[in-house]
Order: C-alpha cells, then sequence, then structure tokens
C-alpha cells in the first residue's frame, strides 16, 4: 500500500490527500520519503520561524523534555512565567496587561471571543476575507463564506466589513461593539496589506464607543513581517493580541494576550487548558525569541524582503507582476490565475510555497534562510515560473 492509499484509508478528507511525504527538514530544507530535497519557503505556514531543527530549539526542547514535561496548571512551573514576562518587554506593555497560553491560534483567537463576551456586549465587527480559526466560536470571525457557511447557525452578532475601509468600519461599529478583530495584514486571505494608517483609524473608532481592538497577529507576529508585531509599525496598542503559529517555532503554543481592563475579565474558572503553558512549548519559544533577537532576524526579514521583492519579478518570466506584503510574508502576484500550476511546478522544482489566492503565490520563509538557499530558490523559480508562464 502507497502512503497516500494508508492517509486515505486512516485519516479525515478534511486536508484531501497531500502532495508530499516529507521525512526531514534543516534550516530552510526538507527531503521528502524519495530523498527529494525542497527549499520550504513556506516553512509550515509562517510556523518555522528559526528554520527546521534550529539547535538551540533543539537544545532547549530536550533540556526541558528530560527535566519536566508537563504539569498541568493545577500547579506552576517556571516556563510560563518567563514568557510573558519576554513577550510583555517586547511588546512594551503596560504594568497591567497579562497573557494566557494556549495551542494554536484558533484557540488564542477563542480566548479572545470569550474575553469579549465578558465585556457584557454581543456584537463584534471583523473584515472580509479575514482568518482567525476554524472552532466555533473563531470561525465566526473568519468571514470567509465558504468556511462559515456548511456550520451555521454560528455564535454572536457579527458584522463583516471590507478589509481596509476606515468608513465603513466607522460605520459598523457602535456603542453595542464589544471588539473590533482585525488581522494587520491579512495572510490567508491572500497576504492583503491595509492602507497606512488602518489600525490608527480601528483604534480611535474603538475609543469612541468603548469596544475593545482585538489584533490578531497569529500570522504577521514573531518577526514575520520585520518588527516582533506587525501592529507596532502604527505606534497603535490592542486591548487584545492573538498569536501563535512562529512563536513556537514549530512547537505547538498560541498566546492571548490582553491590556488594561481586558486583561483582569478571566478570573479563576473562566477560561483554561490542560496544555497551556505546557513548559517545553514555553522553552521552545523562549528559544525561538532568543534567535530572532541574537541573530538580529527582524533587520534580515526587511533585508530578504527588497531582495524578493526584486528577483521574485525579475526572475518571474513574465508572469509575476508584483509583490505585495511585509518582511517575510510576501505574495508574489501574477498576471493570471495560474497560482496553483505554479505551485505545483515549484513542487516539481524543488520548491514550497503555496497558492494563497487563484492569482497569487504565498512565500513565508523561515527568517534564518541563507543568501545561498535564496539564490537557489530563485534559480529553481525561474524554472518554474518559465514554465508555467512561458
Ligand atoms: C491570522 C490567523 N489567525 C488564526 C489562525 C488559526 O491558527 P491555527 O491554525 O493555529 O489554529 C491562522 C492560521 O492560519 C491565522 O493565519
Amino acid at each position: 500500500m502507497t502512503w497516500q492509499d494508508r492517509w486515505q484509508n486512516s485519516l479525515m478528507n478534511n486536508y484531501g490527500t497531500p502532495p508530499l511525504l516529507i521525512t526531514s527538514g534543516s534550516g530552510s530544507r526538507v527531503w521528502d520519503d524519495t530523498g527529494k530535497d525542497y527549499l520550504d519557503m513556506i516553512a509550515g505556514i509562517a510556523v518555522n520561524a528559526v528554520g527546521h531543527a534550529h539547535p538551540v530549539v533543539l537544545e532547549a526542547i530536550s533540556r526541558q523534555l528530560s527535566t519536566l514535561g508537563h504539569t498541568s496548571n493545577l500547579v506552576a512551573t517556571v516556563g510560563p512565567i518567563e514568557l510573558a514576562e519576554r513577550l510583555l518587554s517586547l511588546l512594551q506593555a503596560p504594568n497591567d496587561a497579562r497573557v494566557f497560553f494556549c495551542n494554536s491560534g484558533t484557540e488564542a483567537n477563542e480566548a479572545a471571543f470569550k474575553l469579549g463576551r465578558l465585556t457584557r456586549r454581543v456584537h463584534t465587527v471583523v473584515a472580509q476575507g479575514g482568518f482567525h480559526g476554524r472552532t466555533i466560536g473563531a470561525l465566526s470571525w473568519t468571514a470567509q463564506p465558504a468556511k462559515q457557511d456548511p456550520f451555521r447557525p454560528l455564535p454572536g452578532e457579527v458584522t463583516v466589513v471590507p478589509f481596509g475601509d476606515a468608513v465603513a468600519l466607522k460605520e459598523a461599529v457602535s456603542d453595542r461593539t464589544a471588539a473590533v478583530v482585525l488581522e494587520p495584514i491579512q495572510g490567508e486571505g491572500g497576504v492583503i496589506v491595509p492602507p497606512d494608517g488602518y489600525l490608527q483609524h480601528a483604534r480611535a473608532i474603538c475609543d469612541t464607543h468603548g469596544a475593545l481592538l482585538m489584533l490578531d497577529e497569529v500570522q504577521t507576529g514573531i518577526g514575520r513581517t520585520g518588527r516582533w508585531f506587525d501592529f507596532q509599525r502604527e505606534g497603535v496598542t490592542p486591548d487584545v493580541l492573538m498569536l501563535a503559529k512562529g512563536l513556537g517555532g514549530g512547537f505547538p503554543i498560541g498566546a492571548c494576550i490582553a491590556y488594561g481592563r481586558a486583561a483582569s475579565y478571566f478570573g479563576p474558572g473562566s477560561h483554561g487548558s490542560t496544555f497551556g503553558g505546557n513548559p517545553v512549548a514555553c522553552a521552545a519559544a523562549l528559544a525561538v525569541l532568543r534567535v530572532i533577537e541574537d541573530d538580529d532576524l527582524l533587520t534580515r526579514a526587511n533585508t530578504l524582503h527588497g531582495v524578493l521583492s526584486q528577483q521574485l519579478v525579475a526572475r518571474g518570466s513574465g508572469l509575476v507582476t508584483s509583490v505585495r506584503g511585509r518582511g517575510l510574508l510576501i505574495a508574489a502576484v501574477l498576471d493570471r490565475d495560474l497560482g496553483p500550476d505554479l505551485e505545483k511546478a515549484a513542487r516539481a522544482q524543488g520548491i514550497l510555497v503555496n497558492s494563497v489566492a487563484p492569482d497569487a503565490i504565498r512565500l513565508a520563509p523561515a527568517l534564518t534562510i541563507t543568501d545561498a538557499d535564496i539564490a537557489e530558490m530563485l534559480t529553481r523559480w525561474e524554472r518554474a515560473t518559465s514554465e508555467v508562464g512561458g
């Protein structure tokens, strides 16, 4: 039996049957079961922030696992305390900010959803095309009909506005609104960058109506866009921030961080997670943050953005018209709806990317990717684009 047969005979079909069986990874390369190598330009969908098998992360995980692997939250461990302190310091958060740890992006949003309910208001405003996860609360904020419709009715009273449109946002928010929930850049929606000042407008609108501004940085956070957190660009402070993906560098962990009044909504018994704040996940996240800081990977993400913006087009065989995104969250925009074809051709040439829209290819490589791997990837990119576009 092939692995595809075994997959189909044992796993639910929610992902379809994947095209590859990956067996190992190191840095920005992964290998499949036939020994073929791929330049991993999607990094587990913006997760492997410091690449595969980074020695600092490996060492931190093994040391923690061999000391204390899990306890539950019936007792405290040092990991979540240290990690919460570190995140709050990177955020330059006020003294009243607090962190809740969970295991994924959808859970970080679910915690935020529950904080919203504790305002005693129910109405939320979200952006069209946004993605906040798949559990029922988070799904009610994921304004993509194909993902929501089979699961209706969804909870809440949710108004959907066009992303990036501050006027529409202003009209939608009222004194009944619990929260406005936005991604600083829509990742799953197609790497859509809103106009400058959008988050500042959102902040002001929320302040006028006493609504919470909740920013979902599950995909954009932890250095991905060339700052620790993308919202820092606009000099605003959210009331609630959701993180996951890159935080654990491949080890599952999520965080919901609340400021001010929102930080005091959860009391004993309000919310919880058996695995949330697991010491191994926290050790992995602390190691990831250390590598990003020590290796100045925020600067590196910005530098590589410049290189890729130019080179993906220049070596795009006329098929690639432009690039959007920030840092190392990038979409190469095509002149035709050939995204799925290019994703496939890239795979054949040994590059892993993702067609995030019919006319766009998303790249979200490790922040540690080397110049040599970028050069090799561009050679392969040129071959793939010329095959599809030529
Ligand atoms: C912005 C955003 N929020 C939430 C999620 C859900 O995260 P997870 O798949 O870890 O549940 C994602 C995943 O792509 C995301 O991009």
